[in-house]
């Protein structure tokens, strides 16, 4: 189930101006224009004020997706452990930047965690007594289960999220799951913040393992074929640069029919199939080879390694 989020940009894989100066502007111009942007501006009164805890990669990614859409950088908080990376991300985003985590929690609606899964620990002894009942924390923690923050922060509302790195380009999807005291409002808050960066939907906890093996680690397996794609076509005599554009674009405008015509894959791969054409020899080779068991044997691999880790920020 889609249950909100939006669409934004594809046609920018430079993704955000990470150089110092880059400013709330900056953000709030990428991916805007695009002909597939669906912007979707939130009014004033739908926007939680948000703290974003762990001022690194995933921290500042959801900090420009909220930039660009519509948060004003005063309704966002970030909290930073080192002094250089504080003010580096200051000076990008515009937003004000806390070496104190509880400074930068203290009234937000929203506490979006993300640290390393290692460092959750570290910090809810930081914060733990200073969130309330009317905060929802929202863990990016890869594996953290919510009842690691339950113990820790008692009975507030917590949101553990997975998205994915398109979330650099507003084009993420990311699976929510409701901790034993989220409710509707939560998850409706939860929705708003990660959609700023893309669709979410939700799903039960237990399910989160499969997610990162699908969405979260997805990207790396779309990534792996295109290099596959390029090195064949140079095989075939293509130049390189040539197969880098074929391939990305191919894969762009898949992925966009896939997105745009409420048709199955299935469905679609039959639409350019004709019997003894050059499509069926090609996907005669890879069913032969085992395509379909290949991906299923990764996909259960990236699960279970997921359950690993789980267990192992859970002391287990
Ligand atoms: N990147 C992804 O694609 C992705 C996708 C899905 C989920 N996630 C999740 O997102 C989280 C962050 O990943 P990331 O790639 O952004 O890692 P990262 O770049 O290492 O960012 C984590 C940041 O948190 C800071 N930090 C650690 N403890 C802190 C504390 N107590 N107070 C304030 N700041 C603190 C770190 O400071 P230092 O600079 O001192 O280390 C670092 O800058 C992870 O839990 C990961 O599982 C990431």
């Amino acid at each position: 189930m889609v249950t909100g989020g939006r669409r934004g940009s594809v046609s920018d894989w430079g993704g955000m101006d990470c150089s110092p100066g880059a400013n709330a502007e900056s953000y709030r111009s990428l991916g805007v224009g695009h002909p597939n942007a669906l912007p979707k501006l939130h009014r004033m009164s739908d926007r939680p004020s948000v703290a974003i805890l762990g001022a690194g990669a995933m921290g500042e990614v959801l900090a420009g997706g909220l930039l660009r859409a519509g948060w004003d950088p005063s309704e966002i908080s970030l909290a930073a452990r080192r002094e250089e990376r504080r003010r580096e991300v200051e000076a990008v985003t515009g937003i004000a930047t806390s070496l104190d985590a509880v400074t930068a929690a203290s009234g937000r609606r929203a506490v979006v965690v993300t640290v390393k899964p290692g460092d959750v620990p570290r910090l809810l002894e930081q914060v733990g007594g200073s969130i309330t009942a009317g905060q929802v924390v929202l863990s990016l923690a890869a594996g953290v289960p919510c009842a690691i923050y339950e113990a820790a922060l008692g009975e507030i509302p917590v949101v553990r999220a997975m998205p994915n790195t398109p979330a650099q380009i507003d084009a993420g999807v990311t699976a929510l799951a409701r901790g034993t005291f989220a409710d509707e409002d939560a998850m409706d808050l939860a929705s708003d913040v990660l959609g700023a960066v893309g669709e979410t939907v939700i799903l039960d906890e237990q399910l989160l393992d499969a997610v990162t093996a699908v969405s979260g680690t997805g990207p790396a397996y779309v990534f792996l074929l295109a290099e596959a794609m390029v090195e064949a076509a140079i095989r075939e005599g293509l130049p390189w640069h040539a197969a880098e554009t074929l391939v990305e674009q191919t894969i762009r405008g898949a992925g966009m029919l896939l997105a745009q015509l409420e048709l199955s894959p299935a469905r679609l791969r039959a639409q350019v199939t004709s019997p003894g054409g050059t499509t069926a020899a090609a996907i005669h080779v890879l069913e032969e080879h085992g395509f379909r068991a290949l991906v299923e044997d990764a996909v259960r691999a990236a699960a279970q390694r997921s359950r690993e880790l789980g267990e192992r920020a859970s002391g287990e």
